[in-house]
């Protein structure tokens, strides 16, 4: 969604900040824009915006922003008011210059308020209203200074500008509703960048040369690994010095606590490779063993090692029943994660969409334990699920990938996965992070309760992804081949089932094909009728105690001519008869099959997306983090 980043320092700053959208063109755009604050303070602010990409904006610019050292630009995923010039941010206002990511829920109410007064808008943005309301605030404020000392804003010294500016903001937020995160500059007060977060992520970068701003980590790598997440709810105050959080309610200021973060800067380039997508897919090897490092048992018996053994331990002998809670991917992760607690360490499990979840009034007994299930950590339906479960008085999980995120942070326990960064909006590495998070705790609740665990099998993993990413072209060719098919069904049975709704989420997001996921069992009641030789059919079926039901399932398929591709193991000779294109796969664990055949799936999703000249990393109409319901 709506990406914020700003710079107040030494070094010159357009260039800072249009590189820094760039890094945030991953959470969907449709338009940028950035404001200068000018070197020479009698001039205006340099504002330019442009519907389109980030590259647009840096190519219409080339001819500003030598000079200037103090800046804010936003790209925009369009709310209210259509993808236009107009609409994009940042928003001039008087004296203020103001980008913005969330909803002002209010913002209508407001809007009329200000237009009975003859307060003329110039967009259909939640933003301009935001602008607005701070500037009548300091309007005000400056109205009474003026009135007891005769002065004007610009005359008024800096810090009685800055605490005018403070206290308008404050006023500004008593009278919003929403959740959102703003960062804006004042005319006449030089050096500072004030911004809110009331909802929607912000972190602080710490570097020699001055203080950054921005929606999330990715645009804060290449200059620092030095940061702090702004508190939900803080205002945050920024000069070429450092920062100042302000806690709105009482005014009163504290210095950030920085924390180094472990993702270095080349994490966020292709190195080499044609997508960030295909990138990630190949990094998954990687991404499984760097998530399970330090934390698998010596043997088997042991615990898994968990950064707070103790709770961990007492938390989940009295557990009685799980609720797993995700939207998307996150939530196919979810479905696997149910089939691996309730078949090694008998827990009940329920599995909801976070988006309906917090909307059905759940019941939630004492006893139960809930999870979300999250790359970004700060998908708004996943996150309003799991405050609804920490104001129910349940005790709350997470297992989520960007490290000092909202969901994270507001969790008892948290189970991280160690993805690094994931930039292609269509997840992948953080997917299989999931997948063997859920594994490994499903495994060490299992030995808790008493039951057998076998954490072996984990030690093969990256291994065994190795062997069939090596076979990434061919089922990229695969996908491509796909292309004159009007429907791809991906059907399995037990843990494959999630991973074939997986897979058609991945070929719907990427190639925009028609595809549906279906467990196999279920064919026969509507789907089947879908069936002809237009229609190809991926069948998921490792060598479990399931494939002879799969397989008659595929007969069903092939006897009405349907095109059929096998995911199996390499050695079942009769699966591969009864299918036109077969990929063979390492025999492994029931449960650790999903992690494996996810990877075919991906690469013919992407390989279809490529043959049909997609846009992969960036699919129209999506958004990599979803902070908006
Ligand atoms: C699909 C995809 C989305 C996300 C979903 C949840 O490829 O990426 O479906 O899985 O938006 O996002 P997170 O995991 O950030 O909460």
């Amino acid at each position: 969604m709506c990406g914020i980043v700003g710079y107040v320092g030494r070094e010159k700053v357009k260039d800072l900040l249009v590189d820094g959208l760039s890094r945030l063109e991953y959470r969907g755009y449709d338009s940028a824009g950035f404001a200068l604050y000018p070197k020479d303070d009698t001039a205006n602010f340099v504002v330019r915006r442009c519907v389109g990409v980030v590259a647009e904006l840096r190519k219409a610019t080339q001819d500003v922003g030598q000079t200037e050292t103090q800046g804010i630009a936003h790209t925009r995923w369009a709310t209210h008011g259509v993808p236009n010039e107009v609409n994009a941010h940042p928003h001039l206002t008087g004296l203020t210059v103001l980008v913005h990511n969330g909803i002002i829920e209010n913002h209508a109410h407001l809007r009329s308020a200000f237009q009975e007064q003859g307060v003329a808008f110039h967009s259909q943005t939640d933003t301009e209203v935001f602008a607005r309301l701070i500037e009548s605030n300091r309007e005000w404020h400056v109205q009474k200074e003026k009135e007891a000392s005769g002065k004007d804003f610009l005359d008024l010294p800096t810090e009685r500008k800055r605490d005018i500016v403070l206290e308008a903001l404050r006023q500004s937020m008593r009278q919003v509703d929403g959740h959102y995160a703003i960062l804006f500059m004042v005319k006449g007060l030089p050096g500072y960048l004030f911004g809110v977060q009331s909802g929607a992520p912000m972190v602080v970068g710490r570097t020699p040369h001055g203080s950054l701003i921005a929606s999330d980590l990715h645009a804060l790598i290449r200059h620092t690994r030095e940061v702090s997440f702004v508190p939900h709810g803080a205002i945050v105050e920024a000069s070429a010095e450092g920062y100042r959080y302000i806690d709105p309610a009482s005014g009163k200021a504290s210095t950030p606590k920085f924390e180094t973060i472990n993702w270095s800067a080349q994490e966020v380039e292709k190195e080499g490779y044609e997508h960030f997508m295909l990138k990630e897919i190949h990094q998954q090897p990687l991404v499984v063993a760097d998530t399970l490092s330090g934390r698998l048992p010596q043997e088997a018996g042991d615990p898994f090692i968990w950064d707070h053994p103790k709770a961990h331990e007492v938390l989940w002998k009295n557990c009685k029943k799980v609720y797993l809670v995700a939207c998307g991917t996150a939530y196919y992760a979810a479905m696997v994660g149910k089939y691996f607690l309730e078949r090694w360490a008998r827990i009940p499990v329920e599995v909801d969409l976070a988006s309906e979840f917090r909307y059905r009034s759940p019941i939630l007994e004492p006893g139960t334990v809930l999870g979300v299930i999250s790359q970004s950590g700060e998908t708004a339906d996943t996150l309003a699920a799991l405050r609804l479960a920490n104001e129910m008085g349940v005790t709350t999980f997470s297992v989520c990938n960007v490290p000092g995120s909202t969901i994270m942070r507001e969790s008892s326990f948290q189970y991280p996965t160690k993805a690094g960064p994931e930039i292609g909006v269509a997840s992948t590495k953080a997917f299989t992070a999931q997948l063997v998070v859920l594994a490994a705790l499903a495994q060490d609740i299992a030995r808790l309760r008493g039951f057998k665990a076998d954490p072996a099998p984990f030690a093969r993993l990256p291994h065994d992804m190795e062997q069939i990413l090596a076979r990434a072209q061919s089922y990229m060719d695969l996908g491509a081949r796909l292309a004159d098919k009007k429907t791809i069904l991906f059907v399995g049975r037990g843990a494959m089932y999630p991973l074939a709704l997986e897979g058609a989420l991945k070929l719907k997001e990427i190639s925009y094909r028609h595809a549906e996921g279906y467990a196999a069992g279920e064919l026969k009641h509507g789907p089947i009728a879908l069936v002809d030789e237009r229609l190809a059919t991926i069948v998921l079926g490792p060598s479990d105690d399931l494939l002879p039901k799969t397989l008659s399932n595929l007969e069903e398929i092939r006897s009405r001519k349907g095109y059929i591709i096998g995911i199996g193991e390499e050695s079942n000779k009769n699966f591969k008869a009864l299918c036109d294109e077969y990929i063979g796969m390492p025999a492994t664990d029931w449960a650790l099959a999903p992690l494996l055949y996810v990877l075919p799936l991906q690469l013919i999703s992407y390989g279809l997306a490529k043959h049909l000249e997609c846009d992969i990393d960036k699919p129209r109409n999506l958004a990599k983090s979803v902070t908006v319901e």
